[in-house]
């Protein structure tokens, strides 16, 4: 067999989330450029399904993002079975749309422990277990760096993501293992849907106020992950890196069309 090309050739990646979304599109990419990639997710049976449209570059493993045993778990046998770590994603994560004064604790927890806790203890098992030169890529969003209405526990979560990311590329640049956040703007998947009951909802009034006019796919996000996870961006390190259409472009008393 010849050895993997790709700008990821001979490196190991945990993508969590990657059962469906950014996540998964991600995972198609890593293995496209030589990588061997545990998908890693709450959903079973469509991370089960990805990794075995994958094949041998690629397995799947049930990883709570939340759970600390669950980490230990995954990444000593990532470490174990495929010889380290290179890459991490920190893409798990979930949304949940309610008022302030509305919100639960409960609501405002579970969001908290899987899109903040989950990225901390994330990191804080690729700071153990990864190799020297490695790369960690936490999928923010656009609401980590602005508010937005109805969205707080959210937003708190991805703020956090993005302060987080800083600490840790300080520490860990020594080893040169380099921390970035991503901050996607509206990507077309589940996510939205899911949010609001599973019911259908028609976005276009929202992206006609974006520069590009459109909601972005899984596969443009992928590329912006990839090109983290790889040397191609060896210089770059504790950094925000955007993808939105533009819509940080501007602000609230935008009178244009
Ligand atoms: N879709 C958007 O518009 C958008 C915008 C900005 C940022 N993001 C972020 O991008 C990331 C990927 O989201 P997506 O759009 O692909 O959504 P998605 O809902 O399609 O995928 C999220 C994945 O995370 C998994 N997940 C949920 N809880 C988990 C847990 N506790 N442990 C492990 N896995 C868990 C789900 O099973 C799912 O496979 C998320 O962090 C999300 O906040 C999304």
């Amino acid at each position: 067999m010849s050895p993997p090309e790709g700008c990821l050739a001979g490196k190991v990646a945990i993508i969590t989330g990657a059962a469906r979304g950014q996540g998964a599109a991600a995972a198609r990419r890593f293995v496209d450029e030589g990588a061997r990639v545990v998908i890693a997710d709450v959903s079973d049976e469509a991370g089960k399904e990805l990794a075995e449209e994958l094949g041998a570059a690629a397995y799947y493993r049930h990883l709570d993002v939340s759970a600390e045993e669950d980490w230990a778990a995954v990444v000593g046998e990532a470490v174990e079975t495929l010889g380290g770590l290179d890459v991490l994603v920190n893409n798990a994560g979930v949304l949940h749309f309610s008022a302030l004064a509305e919100t639960t604790l409960a609501d405002y927890e579970r969001v908290i422990r899987v899109n903040q806790f989950g990225c901390f203890l994330g990191m804080r098992a690729a700071a153990r277990a990864m190799r020297d030169g490695g790369s960690i890529v936490n999928v923010s969003s656009v609401e980590g760096i602005a508010g937005m209405p109805m969205v707080v526990a959210y937003t708190a979560s991805k703020f956090a993501i993005r302060g987080m990311t800083k600490v840790a590329a300080l520490e860990l640049g020594p080893r040169g293992i380099r921390v970035n956040s991503v901050h996607p703007g509206m990507i077309d998947t589940k996510m939205v849907q899911d949010a609001i009951g599973g019911y259908e909802v028609d976005l276009t009034p929202v992206t006609k106020k974006l520069a590009l006019r459109r909601m972005g796919n899984s596969e443009e996000i992928a590329e912006l992950v990839l090109f983290l996870a790889s040397d191609r961006s060896s210089y770059s390190t504790g950094s925000e890196f955007v993808a939105d259409g533009g819509s940080l472009a501007t602000h609230a008393l935008n009178m244009g069309s």
